[in-house]
């Protein structure tokens, strides 16, 4: 079992590598690949030195492809690397909307991965992430509608990201005027409500994916999210408030049982000792945590939750590794 990474030299790339070094998933080989201005880079792999490629033009000789170099290389590529036999879990959005292609969150609708034609999407980060947390929820109660309020990380805007907080950072500490490149203004000591571009009716994208990949993940086209996006200085870590009306009412103690046994979540729920979701807290970690549960006082039996998780793993490599496990333990890997 061959595997390759595209945009290895990425952000989501060298946590891909670091997650591959601790996976159960059974592979004899594993390839880089990145733009032509990182071929012949070395990148260390269980000790050992591995050198990145420039990503071909044509097929890569790998059985499974984790792709994460952007939405145009995975949209030019992607299907002449299924030509050539490798099924490929892509990071972009690319074909997220596909119907196509299965959208995946293996602790939420791993199934759905068995019926791949070559391409399976990994999901928006701040949807992965809300959902380990929401569907469980949905499952028992019925989620009719959910209104979030993220506060997204750096990373979500790759390692230039992260590289741009923290030397902005710096250039405003030292007295200068922080400017940015990344993002639509400098985000040092600043909360940007703009992810992505600005939709006709007054969305953002970052927001419209979060429902259209909801209802994907979810199956369920008949529920309504609303979501306000917003960019803080932090590095890799997505926190987000999140509302649920719920058809069948539930007592937050219920909700809290319920997670407690839910995969991919540890709950940090005791405000009192001041233990809650933080990114300090759930940056490196592989579970969302989510806390913060409570009855809702709007939405009769309905809920407030908090929850934070690592843009960089379970909104991006960890997921992706997952989907490539989850194959695997089901005879759908050769
Ligand atoms: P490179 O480092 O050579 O530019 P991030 O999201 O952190 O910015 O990472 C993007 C990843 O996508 C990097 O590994 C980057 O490689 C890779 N990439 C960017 N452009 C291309 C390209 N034209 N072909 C292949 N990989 C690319």
């Amino acid at each position: 079992m061959r595997v390759a990474i595209v945009g290895a030299t990425g952000a989501v790339g060298h946590e891909l590598m670091k997650v591959l070094e601790q996976s159960r998933l059974n592979f004899s080989e594993l390839q880089l690949y990145a733009s032509p201005r990182s071929a012949g880079i070395t990148l260390t792999f269980k000790g050992q030195q591995l050198t990145v490629q420039a990503t071909p033009d044509g097929p890569i000789p790998a059985d499974v492809i984790l792709a994460s170099a952007g939405g145009s290389i995975s949209q030019a590529l992607a299907p002449k690397w299924v030509e050539g036999g490798a099924v490929v879990i892509d990071n972009s959005s690319a074909f997220r909307y596909d119907p196509e292609v299965p959208l995946v969150v293996p602790e939420v609708n791993g199934e759905a991965a068995l019926g791949h034609k070559g391409i399976i999407a990994n999901p928006n980060c701040t949807t992965a992430i809300a959902v380990v947390a929401v569907a469980p929820i949905h499952r028992t109660y019925g989620v009719k509608r959910m209104i979030v309020s993220t506060y997204q990380a750096t990373s979500g805007a790759g390692q230039k990201g992260m590289d741009e907080l923290l030397e902005q950072t710096r250039v405003q500490l030292d007295g200068g005027v922080a400017g940015s490149k990344e993002f639509a203004h400098p985000i040092p000591f600043n909360v940007i409500p703009h992810i992505d571009v600005f939709q006709d009716n007054g969305y953002t994208k970052e927001e419209m994916k979060v429902a259209w990949e909801t209802r994907k993940i979810l199956g369920d086209e008949s529920l309504q999210v609303s979501c306000t996006a917003v960019r803080i200085p932090t590095l890799r870590t997505h926190s987000e408030a999140i509302t649920l009306d719920l058809e069948r009412p539930a007592t937050p103690d219920q909700i809290r049982d319920l997670l407690a046994g839910a995969p991919g979540v540890e709950i940090r729920d005791n405000p009192q000792e001041k233990l809650y979701p933080m990114p300090l807290t759930a940056s490196g970690k592989y579970d969302v945590e989510v806390g913060r549960i409570r009855q809702s006082l709007v939405f009769d039996g309905g809920i407030d939750l908090f929850v934070a998780g690592d843009q960089l793993l379970k909104g991006a490599a960890l997921n992706a590794v997952q989907i490539a496990e989850y194959l695997q333990e089901h005879g759908a890997l050769n």
